[in-house]
């Protein structure tokens, strides 16, 4: 074992009483909920195939393009569960407080994939036979950790933001569909990604009492790097400008809604103590963000004069 991967592993040892408070905070919080209820079944018919119903046809979907891109984008980020438990057990073990709670987030996450599918196949919201092609794609390349080869810490600050940043996606997926049968199902999935971001913001925030350096420097790589969890999805770039020229996920709700609260949260920025190192990410880290900052707003401008113009063409 490497020093690094050593005091990693001390690390997480010493976290382990904050993942138990937090594994029971959660457990007392999370209500049950059941993916069936949230789907309208009446809606639903035989496809062609073996049961000779009929094809979908686009006609047939009630949503409008970019809700049905994003739909399929938070599905599908939802499907590679596989590769995600593989890696969070790889990372943070399954012994103990830790094993209990990755695997109680596994079928937590599980839910939603069942629950989005429910609702689309029901409601023919999206080629079904196009989205069982993307989940194959996108399940056989995978997800690999981008800091598998550095420190637990920057896995946990890895799904602190990316639970949140989850989170806004299903809820404004939801408030864009115009439908308020999905806008009721993403909400409730949106309420589940919330309390993750919470177990995994509380064990960053006892990271930065244990290790003030070492989570300064995880949470700078990790803000100055960060990848949403899909971004692996097939013309995945394409999908996301679509995404954020909707507003529901763009460089302003990332910087306001998502790293920024993050870090308020845990007052991240606030860290006394810190070593030279220390200083040095949070300099970084900063640095970074003012620089967000304005490329958010740039991007915010460039939008509303693109849809300025769309407006005036009619
Ligand atoms: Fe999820
Ligand atoms: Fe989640």
């Amino acid at each position: 074992m490497t020093s690094e991967r050593a005091s990693s592993r001390d690390l997480l040892t010493e976290l382990e009483p904050v993942v138990e408070e937090n594994l029971n905070r959660h457990l007392a919080t999370a209500k049950e909920w059941f993916p069936h209820e949230y789907v309208p079944w009446t809606e639903g018919t035989d496809f062609d195939g073996p049961l000779g119903g009929e094809a979908w046809a686009p006609e047939q979907s009630r949503l409008s393009e970019v809700a049905r891109t994003s739909l399929v984008v938070n599905l599908l980020t939802e499907d590679n569960l596989p590769s995600y438990h593989h890696e969070i057990a790889t990372m943070f073990g399954r012994d103990g407080a830790w094993g209990t709670w990755v695997h109680r987030w596994t079928a937590e996450e599980g839910r939603h994939g069942i629950a989005i599918r429910d609702y689309l196949l029901a409601t023919r919201a999206v080629d079904p036979v196009a989205l069982e092609r993307a989940r194959m794609t996108h399940m056989e390349t995978g997800f690999t950790n981008a800091y598998s080869d550095q420190s637990s810490l920057h896995g946990i600050a890895y799904v602190s933001f990316q639970e949140l940043a989850t989170r806004v996606a299903h809820r404004n997926t939801g408030r864009i569909s115009g439908d308020p049968v999905c806008e009721q199902l993403l909400a409730r999935v949106a309420a589940d990604e919330n309390l993750h971001m919470i177990f995994y913001r509380n064990l960053l925030a006892g990271a930065f009492e244990v290790s003030p350096d070492a989570a300064m420097r995880a949470v700078c790589d990790v803000v100055t790097t960060f990848q949403m969890p899909g971004h692996t999805i097939e013309n995945f770039t394409r999908k996301s400008v679509q995404i954020a020229m909707a507003g529901i996920y763009d460089l302003r709700i990332h910087h306001d809604e998502v790293v920024t609260p993050v870090l308020r949260n845990i007052r991240a920025l606030e860290t006394t103590g810190l070593s030279a190192e220390g200083e040095k990410a949070r300099d970084e880290l900063v640095a970074f963000l003012t620089e967000l900052d304005k490329q958010a707003s740039r991007f915010v401008e460039r939008r509303e004069r693109i849809d300025a113009a769309k407006a005036q063409r009619g």
